[in-house]
């Protein structure tokens, strides 16, 4: 039997949590991985609620906790996110019957991804589908990472605000694209030699430099982010990137099958959590 990413470090906390996921042949390792990973937290920070992990650091220090509700009262992304409204709408026609859910309400589209698409056999994300359906309709690709792209993905967290994170597993397809993404997060890369895990499983509420260390569990609910680094909103991938750069391992192509596969890993992690996007941080 594969081990799970938490198991693999020899915590042997039994799993238990409760999930809504129905379970299946396809997703059952997902889901040990997933319960271990909860299971894991809850004793590293016992005070830390499940539902606050939507927050990254900010459930892990009060004084940027304040810092950061102080700048909600006038977010930096809100300008993105109604520009991103404007985009949304002007193209609706590209979007309406392309984007999964669409047709049920714009609050519904956030949380129908990263889905697993069989026919392809890859991973579909938000952002790859919005340029997808506009190529289709006729239209011009956004640029991938920021600007429009991240705009119209910005506008489409907003409106899933308090939606809930359910990534699904139940092919063998989407099994090993789980898989993929859980051994690229789990293993060392890179010259020297880190995992994604060293930072942000094992050394989660570390400081690290001018930063703390934030917990995977929830990584994915509050993209895009503004970052004060880039002055700017940016997605998930952009992010990868940089991580990518710390731990001196060249960057793998934005939306390319490797980050799909890590933000499918990363998202299915944070299944039941609520999507809180865009956020704020350093
Ligand atoms: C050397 C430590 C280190 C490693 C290894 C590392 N990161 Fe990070 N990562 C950071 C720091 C520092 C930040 C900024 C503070 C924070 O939010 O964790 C960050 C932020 C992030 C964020 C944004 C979190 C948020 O709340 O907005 C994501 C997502 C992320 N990393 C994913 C990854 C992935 C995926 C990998 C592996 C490819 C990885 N990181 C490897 C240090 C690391």
């Amino acid at each position: 039997m594969k081990k799970t990413l938490v198991s693999a470090l020899a915590l042997g906390v039994a799993a238990g949590v409760g999930s809504q996921v129905m379970a299946n042949p396809h997703n059952q390792h997902a889901e040990k991985s997933r319960s271990d990973l909860v299971e894991y937290f809850k004793a590293k920070h016992p005070e830390r609620p499940f539902e606050d992990y939507i927050h990254g650091i900010y459930g892990y220090n009060a004084e940027r906790k304040s810092q950061w509700e102080m700048q909600e009262e006038f977010p930096p992304y809100q300008d993105h996110v109604d520009q991103g409204k404007a985009l949304f709408e002007k193209d609706i026609a590209a979007y309406q019957n392309c984007l999964v859910n669409a047709d049920k309400g714009v609050n519904k589209i956030r949380t129908s991804y990263p889905y697993f698409n069989d026919k392809t056999q890859k991973v579909v994300t938000l952002e790859g589908d919005i340029n997808r359906c506009r190529t289709e309709a006729g239209l011009k690709a956004f640029g991938w990472k920021r600007g429009d792209l991240a705009k119209v993905s910005g506008y489409l967290a907003y409106a899933a605000r308090g939606e809930k994170i359910n990534v699904v597993i139940n092919s063998e397809g989407a099994k090993k694209a789980f898989e993929a993404g859980e051994r690229e997060f789990a293993e060392p890369r890179g010259q020297l030699g880190l995992a994604c895990a060293s930072c942000h499983v094992y050394n989660a509420s570390r400081q690290a430099r001018s930063d703390i260390l934030s917990p995977v569990l929830g990584h994915t609910t509050h993209f895009p982010v503004w970052r004060g680094k880039w002055n700017d909103l940016g997605t998930l991938h952009r992010r990868y990137e940089g991580c990518h750069k710390n731990m001196r391992h060249e960057a793998f192509k934005v939306q390319g099958d490797e980050y799909r596969n890590l933000e499918f890993f990363s998202a299915y992690m944070s299944n039941g959590l609520e999507v809180n996007g865009p956020s704020y941080r350093q």
